[in-house]
């Protein structure tokens, strides 16, 4: 089985009810218009976007995701959103561990593990985020500290169909900074390898590891095309149906 790109757009916390449905609508019309065979296309709408962007994105094949979710199914937790909620909504994917909601929730890898094994019961396809902070990188330990966010934050019953994992490092995230390609393809082979040796050879060889940090179109074809890396999870330039559009122009082939 060959790992088909995925193309993935983070919007964070952006967009009101009509620029976001404008955004949508733009997507969904331009992935139809390429038809490329080899790219998956995913939008990760806020919460409150996500009716909306699912009526526009009807009969695309661009899916739909959320950017975090509870792990209970359902109780006493004002202000969460269950992964069984998101699957009702008409999501495949959730975004679990972004770096955002490590420091801003206090997200542990343990819990980004239970949200990861709870939105596999519910169906979903769990994005599991990873990557160094800026001074664990000057330290030398992006290595290490990724491989550890693979071991504790990846639940043993991810498989290459429920799970992708997505490399962020921290200090590239909105900042316009990239790592060299040689860093990218480094640390993609040093989590392939974490992930074969926490879900064996088959599964890690199948397995999907996005990209994601200042993507563009004019840097998305040198960090997206290496060998271990199967697409892109964007923020700032998924806010722009020309600019992701752009990206997966860079790295996807009819
Ligand atoms: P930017 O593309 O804005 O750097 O954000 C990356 C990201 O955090 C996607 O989840």
């Amino acid at each position: 089985m060959v790992r088909k790109t995925l193309i993935a757009g983070n919007w964070k916390m952006n967009g009101l009810l009509e620029d976001g449905l404008a955004l949508a609508k733009d997507v969904a019309l331009e992935a139809k218009k390429r038809g490329y065979k080899n790219c998956e296309f995913l939008v990760c709408p806020p919460f409150t976007l996500l009716s909306t962007v699912k009526k526009a994105l009807r009969g695309s094949k661009v899916a739909l995701g959320a950017q975090d979710c509870h792990t209970a199914t359902s109780g006493a937790h004002t202000g969460d959103v269950s992964p069984q909620m998101l699957k009702d909504l008409g999501c495949s994917y959730v975004i679990v561990g972004h770096s955002e909601r490590r420091a801003n929730h206090h997200e542990t890898s343990a819990l980004v593990c239970q949200k990861a094994e709870s939105a596999h019961a519910a169906g979903l396809k769990a994005i599991i985020c990873i990557g160094e902070t800026e001074s664990e990188r000057d330290s030398g330990k992006t290595i290490a500290v990724c491989q550890k966010q693979i071991k504790e934050s990846v639940p043993s019953d991810a498989t290459a169909q429920n799970t992708v994992i997505a490399y962020e490092p921290v200090w590239a995230i909105g900042t316009g900074k990239t790592p060299t390609v040689a860093d990218v393809a480094e640390v993609h082979g040093a989590i392939r390898a974490a992930i074969s040796q926490k879900l064996g050879k088959a599964v890690a060889s199948q397995m999907r590891i996005l990209y994601g940090g200042s993507v563009k179109p004019s840097n998305a074809a040198q960090l997206l095309s290496l060998k271990d890396v199967d697409g892109g999870l964007i923020g700032g330039a998924s806010l722009k149906a020309s600019d992701f559009m752009g990206i997966a122009d860079a790295v996807c082939q009819k």
